[in-house]
């Protein structure tokens, strides 16, 4: 029997397989999938097509995709709960996206926000593929007809461009009786979901800053954990506060501490209203290395357990390539598409 016959809410989430998770992508987005797991039918993937939007390295590309796979487990997702899987193992990913490529006007997604960011760091160099990347992720989340979208406040505008691309199919193909597609939400945490760089409060923790002083990476060693707290940006002013606009590194580095330490705002507050940069930064090196202890050890579990992974992921596939199909086909059925005989 599927582990998903009890009628709850489904969730999809995805994350790339480009480099190194780090703080934001945990708890921004990978802390809350675990948080809430028990309580959705829940559908994570790794997606390895949108990692090739940007220049990408083929030889690195499928033991990162594994790695990241690996994290899902090691971070807590359960498989009681969960499917974790590859986007590229299944294909009706792709043949969604291009029959929603068909219907999206092109004006939408010249007007992404991660579009135009990522389009000027590229150059002349700007692939179909990169601002096609929210209508391949509108198929993902589409095809598992997903309730809710657990993501960090970036990819708002993405899941509100789905929900438009499923609005306009519905109003296109479906009747008012039968409609096509599901109209999905978001589901972003007021705290972390927006994590910012150690080297700019005022910019969102990244995977493609080129400085590596400017985040945490889920696997970094306890001494590249010590070197970047110690090295990141703070101010001169004495006594630490939450909220103020004119300190973002301070807002970021209390709220880093809040989140893993697991206390809440008021208490942090309290504690570290007093404290110098000097105090605050053994601290929050401590908690950081302790928090990210467990998810390492169960990584290295998990990587060295020669065969587990794989056969997780064999059978996230099936799971997974069972409902992706049934939503195919009834997208194809609406278009007016002949079933294969
Ligand atoms: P990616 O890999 O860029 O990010 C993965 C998740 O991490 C969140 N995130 C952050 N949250 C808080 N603070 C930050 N500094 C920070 N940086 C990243 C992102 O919001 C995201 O939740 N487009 C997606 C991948 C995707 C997807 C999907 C997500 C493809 N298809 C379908 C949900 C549903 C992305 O941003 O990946």
């Amino acid at each position: 029997m599927s582990k998903y016959s009890l009628g709850k809410q489904r969730v999809l989430s995805g994350v790339q397989p480009t480099g190194n998770l780090h703080l934001g992508n945990y708890l921004g987005a990978i802390r809350n999938w675990v948080a809430s797991q028990s309580q959705y039918d829940n559908f994570f993937c790794v997606v390895d097509l949108h990692a090739i939007t940007v220049p990408h390295n083929p030889a690195t590309l499928a033991a990162d995709t594994y790695s990241i796979a690996a994290l899902y487990l090691a971070c807590g997702i359960d498989l009681e709960y969960s499917t974790i899987f590859v986007q590229s193992h299944i294909s009706a990913h792709s043949e969604l996206a291009w029959l929603l490529n068909c219907i999206t006007p092109l004006n939408w997604l010249e007007r992404m926000i991660q579009f135009k960011e990522k389009a000027l760091k590229q150059g002349e160099n700007v692939s179909v593929g990169l601002l096609d990347y929210p209508v391949l992720m509108a198929a993902d989340i589409l095809l598992y007809d997903a309730d809710q979208v657990p993501v960090g406040e970036d990819q708002k505008q993405h899941i509100e461009l789905t929900r438009d691309i499923a609005i306009r199919i519905n109003d296109q193909f479906g009747s008012k009786k039968k409609t096509v597609l599901k109209l999905p939400e978001p589901l972003i945490r007021k705290e972390g979901a927006r994590v910012m760089s150690l080297t700019d409060g005022t910019r969102k923790m990244s995977k493609s800053d080129p400085s590596e002083l400017s985040r945490i990476n889920l696997l970094d060693s306890p001494e590249e954990i010590k070197k970047k707290i110690k090295r990141c940006k703070t101010d001169a002013v004495k006594g630490l506060e939450f909220d103020n606009p004119e300190r973002p590194e301070c807002n970021n580095l209390l709220t880093l501490y809040t989140l893993l330490s697991g206390k809440n705002k008021e208490e942090v507050a309290q504690e570290c209203q007093d404290m110098g940069w000097g105090q605050f930064k053994p601290l929050l090196t401590e908690t950081t290395i302790e928090a990210l202890k467990p998810i390492q050890q169960k990584y290295q579990e998990v990587m060295e357990e020669k065969g587990y992974l794989e056969s997780v992921l064999r059978e996230g596939r099936q799971q997974a390539e069972a409902v992706a199909n049934q939503t195919l086909s009834r997208v194809k059925a609406a278009l007016g598409y002949s079933v294969p005989l």
